[in-house]
């Protein structure tokens, strides 16, 4: 898997080199691209933006510099592109699940007004967002989706910690504890401390029950 993030902000992404991504990098799990589109403009200002045609507040990002660099990173376009934008398809961890289908994803960071809608008609294959707020660019949105894919991938995570995690089963996640067995008064659950698996498994299913249904119903479908 390869991700391909292109951006006016490249420094942003720095905390996709720290942590389990970091590492997943670092050993060659999948790879990690980050391009300034700065790059590949023509002006010889180096500028990316520019007014709005009809008015209105902001800048808007020019085509030239992002159709060029999508045309440099994915020539045949064999790629997912995708534009992150608060008008998109809402992210939800089922999506994740198509992403890994492909062997290459590109996001693609607006920022200011946004870009050009031509840019969005010959280049982008969707738009997603990642809820129902607005912030200043792509730049986090983009980094929340690749650390999300990027977790599936193989290598990245120790075995297992996929298997019981909220989401898995639509479910929300079952009460964690370590040590010590006392904190300030609050004890461990007596049954974790059982060894005895079964019971251990009917606990966290029904706490994983009970969480969902108060916090999050809608994913029983109540
Ligand atoms: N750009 C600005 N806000 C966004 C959002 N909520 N999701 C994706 N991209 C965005």
């Amino acid at each position: 898997m390869k991700i391909t993030i292109l951006t006016l902000f490249p420094e942003m992404f720095e905390p996709l080199r720290q942590s389990v991504i970091g590492r997943a990098v670092k050993g060659g799990k999948f790879e990690l691209e980050i391009v300034n589109i700065r790059d590949y403009t023509q002006d010889k200002h180096l500028k990316c933006d520019d007014y709005p045609f009809g008015g209105g507040a902001g800048m808007v990002m020019m085509p030239q510099p992002i159709g060029s660099a999508i045309e440099a990173v994915d020539p045949d376009h064999r790629a997912r592109r995708i534009f992150m934008s608060p008008k998109g398809r809402v992210f939800r961890q089922q999506m994740v699940f198509e992403y890994l289908e492909y062997d290459h994803l590109i996001f693609l960071c607006g920022h200011y007004e946004g870009v050009d809608q031509r840019v969005l008609d010959l280049y982008v294959d969707e738009e997603v967002s990642i809820g129902d707020y607005v912030l200043t660019g792509g730049e986090l949105p983009a980094m929340v989706i690749t650390d999300c894919v990027a977790r599936y991938v193989d290598g990245v995570l120790s075995g297992g910690s996929l298997v019981d995690e909220s989401f898995s089963e639509n479910l929300l996640e079952y009460p964690q504890y370590t040590r010590p067995v006392e904190y300030r008064g609050l004890i461990v659950p007596e049954v974790l401390r059982s060894g005895n698996h079964a019971k251990i498994d009917e606990w966290r299913r029904g706490q994983a029950i009970a969480i969902t249904r108060k916090r999050r119903p809608d994913l029983l479908g109540e």
